[in-house]
């Protein structure tokens, strides 16, 4: 398969199967806005989540944080934004990518701006954090959440949109420390793609030069993705060195400074910076995933999501579904999964081969069935049901008590 059909076939699964739609889609649409629909979010907050988990929740120096999305204009004057956010137009003419708003009514509104990255939240708290967590370096901040751009040309699906998602850390160290500090999160990026399922081929690692580096980075490696419209900017590790909580300090006339309580030394820690994307992980994990197979002589679409991943975990399904034995065995079967995990599906609408070719569409790795079997037709098979592996198609018989035990260790 070409790249360009990969890429048509992705967007058309995405809204066939309620990943993604067009953003205001009844009304044409509005450029560089997209709407997660139920299957989307759940892809989305598992990758949220295992980021939250790896990144802040593991580690005892990480503090989540969750900042307003509107903050005082003078942060963004600061951080230099105001003055230097621009992308070229075609005509040369440099535009200024930060969303306006204003705060406030009539004579007393103010100009503001929708944050252009999740970071900016985090550095105004360094003090609060300090003040009332009493961290010691090194330490960080995490935020996910929703930035705004005004991409002069949004494109590429999810990939370049005007409001989109980051999982941003901001981890504080001593200056000296900068460059250990900037490997173990290289190295941390790495594992988190492995497990959410990237393609270790198709991403690279790209040591930007000083002159394509953003005004606040002294040193920036992108992790590049190879999507089918080309390798492209994934993901960003930036060291920021003082730039910002002095730029903040200054501006703010507070200070922002640390107290090494045991040196008694005083200083502006320094900032290596993980940006992670949401959405362009959500779709380099739909481009990894993505496969078209030859299963009982017909073509098969199926997305290799890793299960940890994947929106929903596992479908029970009674055979027939006019057999109210069958029906009340396989809501049981159910009921004892979602003890597992809350996202097991339900289906008994056509035949069972057209139910395992909508979850292998969607990523389920797993397809529970329930039979006559089950129900102790042959007694030696009671409350035994068929385990159906999305990828190969394989089939085994296990107890129910194993297949619990089979989804939760492919979840951990
Ligand atoms: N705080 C650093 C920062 O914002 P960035 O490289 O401008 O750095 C970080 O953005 C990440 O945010 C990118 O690597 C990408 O994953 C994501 N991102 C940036 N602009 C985006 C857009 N217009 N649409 C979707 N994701 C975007």
């Amino acid at each position: 398969m070409d790249d360009q059909h990969l890429m048509e076939k992705i967007v058309s699964l995405c809204k066939r199967r309620g990943f993604v739609f067009p953003g205001s889609e009844i009304y044409g649409g509005l450029a560089g806005t997209y709407d997660y629909g139920p299957l989307g979010v759940l892809l989305q907050e598992n990758v949220k989540q295992l980021w939250y988990r790896r990144f802040v929740n593991e580690r005892d120096d990480m503090y989540p944080i969750d900042a307003a999305i509107i903050m005082n204009p003078h942060a963004w004057e600061a951080s230099g934004h105001v003055a230097g956010f621009a992308d070229p137009t075609d005509d040369g003419k440099m535009f200024n990518v930060m969303f306006k708003t204003s705060v406030g009514a009539g004579e007393e509104a103010t100009v503001a701006y929708l944050r252009p990255e999740t970071a900016g939240g985090m550095f105004v708290n360094f003090k609060n954090v300090v003040d009332s967590m009493h961290p010691k370096l090194p330490f960080g901040l995490g935020q996910v959440g929703k930035a705004f751009r005004n991409e002069i040309a949004p494109r590429d699906f999810i990939f370049r949109q005007r409001e989109f998602k980051q999982m941003e850390v901001e981890y504080f160290v001593r200056p000296a420390a900068w460059e250990s500090s900037f490997e173990e999160w290289r190295l941390l990026m790495h594992r988190f793609a492995e497990e959410v399922g990237l393609s270790p081929s198709a991403l690279h690692e790209l040591d930007v030069p000083e002159n394509d580096r953003a005004h606040y980075s002294q040193r920036t490696i992108d992790f590049e993705f190879d999507y089918p419209f080309g390798r492209k900017e994934l993901w960003g590790l930036a060291y920021r060195g003082d730039f910002d909580l002095s730029a903040h300090a200054k501006a703010s006339q507070v200070d922002l400074s640390y107290l090494d309580e045991e040196t008694g030394e005083r200083f502006i820690p320094h900032v290596i910076e993980p940006s992670l994307g949401v959405d362009r992980t959500v779709l380099a994990i739909l481009a990894s995933a993505y496969r078209e197979d030859d299963m009982g002589g017909e073509t098969r679409t199926y997305l290799a999501l890793a299960p940890k991943i994947a929106p929903i975990k596992a479908m029970v399904s009674p055979l027939l579904k006019n057999k109210p034995e069958l029906v009340a065995k396989a809501k049981e079967v159910r009921t004892a999964l979602q003890k597992v995990h809350p996202w097991i599906a339900w289906d008994d609408n056509g035949n069972i081969g057209k139910r395992y070719r909508r979850q292998d569409e969607i990523g389920t790795p797993f397809c529970v069935t329930v039979d006559f079997d089950t129900l102790g037709e042959h007694p030696e098979l009671a409350d035994t049901v068929t385990l159906r592996h999305r990828d190969t198609g394989e089939q085994e018989r296990l107890s129910i008590e194993e297949v619990a035990a089979r989804l939760r260790a492919a979840l951990e």
